[in-house]
């Protein structure tokens, strides 16, 4: 056996022989209830690894339970299914998103131990001297929230991905994978408008390192000895790391977004150096910029081509946007511009699919630190140390959403009189997405553009790929595998086509 292994195997022992020694904290009377399982502790490990997020929508089914208790290995979870009992979690201090998302993010980054120590720092916001992490988030809140600055972002990706120039269709056909498409449209346009000319993810063996982490990275977070069991990830990192040191050794953040000058200058406010930065850029770029984007583009666009009265429903709504303009005379092929500001108001069927797309697909499970004992709507005592768990899967299929809530039924959005609950695909309280606005934007113009200019059929038909390897904790379930698709350019889809947004 390799001496890797051995470890690995010598470690899996160990922790085998601690859980079940190591006596049982009592539980509370007034905590949430505890679910009993078969094996102590490591069956809800099990069922995690198992069936990842979907384990709690089956627990949930089983107990139908507000909330209860999971004894993992040294962890106590709550996991909360009520809507009243998340609503009062978001407005109660205690339950903190920082701690948990900074664990994540030293996780993923593999930072030094000092910029561990900086990361970690002042956590609480409390006061003039904020920490690192504190002011990152903040800063990321400010740069992307509405404002003449997100704006800026998301127009020029717009007017990036809008031309399609990156899909070149020889004879006006192409088979293709469906991601496989949408990863050469959207990682180009995504990126330069973030990161400016000199884009890191310009470099084709960049986007090729992208794709080895985003199927990995689930294991930098999750899994024992990633060292061992998640190489390809970390080296996969390691090259897009090596790629943004380069990026900021030579300052070319100068000519990026405001929000990327405004994130490096609070890295180095805090004393980081571009090497850690450069690690720590692997969250914005990797994780928040592109893991969800590329597979809510796909979903929607699977949603729209899959069901052909969905697709021309659409096709009708975008065409209402569509102005030909002819720049020299009218014997010049016009080009044909998508007028953004009608397009939200005239789209209620492609926004439908979208929200309904965002219900069906989401596996995020927020998650909280609990930072002090609390007693949780006057009844639910939950204890320090302890983690709270929301699942989104589970709120987007309750009762609530109408009849068979699994079913992906874009009807739902457009038959209520707004009584349907609120998505938490982009989570909720302090803590809402703050790149909800930009990536839905750019997600619905890509698929605006697709309806307009591309016949799409499925090779092997339109089966719906499976999330069973999507790692715990992704926002949008990513597919497993690709759909073959055959890409045809429309008749009315040919020639030059751009946005135009006043
Ligand atoms: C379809 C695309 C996206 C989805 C589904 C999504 C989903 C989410 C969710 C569910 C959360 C909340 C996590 C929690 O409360 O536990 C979140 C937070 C966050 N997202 Fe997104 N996101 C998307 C795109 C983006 C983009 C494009 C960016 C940046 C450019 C971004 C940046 C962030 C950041 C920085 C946070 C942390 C917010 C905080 O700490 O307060 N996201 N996202």
């Amino acid at each position: 056996m390799e001496p890797n292994l051995v470890t690995a195997y010598l470690c899996l022992v160990a922790c085998f022989i601690l859980f079940y020694i190591r006596p049982h904290t009592p539980q509370n009377v007034r905590e949430p209830p505890l679910i009993a399982t078969p094996i102590p502790f490591l069956t809800p490990l099990f069922g995690f690894a198992k069936m990842k997020v979907k384990y709690l929508v089956e627990l949930r089914n089983k107990y139908q339970h507000a909330i209860y208790t999971l004894r993992l290995p040294f962890q106590k979870i709550y996991v909360v299914n009520s809507p009243q009992l998340i609503s009062a979690i978001e407005r109660f201090k205690p339950f903190r998103f920082l701690d948990i998302s900074v664990e994540a993010m030293i996780r993923i980054c593999g930072i030094s131990k000092e910029a561990r120590k900086i990361l970690r720092a002042k956590l609480d916001g409390v006061g003039d001297d904020v920490g690192l992490a504190y002011s990152l988030f903040k800063g990321v809140h400010n740069g992307l929230s509405q404002g003449k600055d997100v704006d800026s972002l998301t127009r020029t990706a717009i007017r990036l991905l809008a031309p399609l120039e990156h899909t070149s269709l020889p004879e006006r056909r192409l088979e293709t994978g469906l991601y496989d498409l949408i990863f050469l449209i959207l990682i180009p346009a995504t990126t330069d408008a973030v990161y400016g000319p000199f884009n890191p993810f310009r470099d084709p063996a960049i986007r090729d390192s992208y794709r080895v982490f985003e199927n990995g990275f689930g294991g930098l977070i999750f899994g024992l000895l990633p060292s061992l069991t998640a190489r390809g990830a970390l080296r996969a990192r390691d090259r897009i790391v090596f790629a943004f040191e380069k990026y900021y050794t030579n300052s070319y953040h100068l000519e990026a977004s405001q929000l990327i000058q405004s994130l490096f200058s609070i890295y180095t406010a805090h004393g980081l150096q571009v090497a850690e930065i450069a690690k720590l850029e692997i969250t914005t770029a990797c994780v928040a910029l592109l893991s969800n984007t590329l597979p809510g583009a796909f979903w929607l666009i699977y949603h729209i081509y899959s069901d052909q009265e969905i697709l021309e429903k659409c096709r009708a709504e975008v065409e209402e946007c569509v102005i030909r303009r002819y720049y020299d005379d009218e014997t010049t092929t016009p080009i044909r511009l998508l007028k953004m500001s009608q397009f939200k108001e005239k789209t209620p069927m492609l926004h439908a699919v979208w929200s309904e797309t965002l219900r069906v697909h989401s596996g995020t499970i927020s998650t909280r630190y609990v930072a002090s004992d609390t007693i949780l709507d006057s009844q639910y005592l939950v204890k320090k140390g302890s983690i709270v768990m929301i699942p989104t899967p589970v709120v987007h299929t309750d009762d609530r959403w109408g009849p068979n809530p699994p079913l992906f039924n874009h009807q739902r959005w457009l038959q209520t009189d707004g009584k349907l609950p609120a998505l938490r695909a982009f989570g909720g309280g302090s803590t809402l997405c703050p790149g909800r606005h930009y990536a839905s934007d750019v997600i619905l113009t890509l698929a605006a553009m697709f309806v307009m200019r591309f016949e799409i059929e499925a090779v092997d038909g339109w089966v719906e790929p499976d999330t069973r390897k999507a790692h715990l904790g992704s926002g949008v379930l990513k597919p497993d595998g690709d759909l073959d698709v055959a890409v045809k350019v429309r008749e009315k889809g040919e020639g030059r086509w751009d946005v135009e947004f006043d």
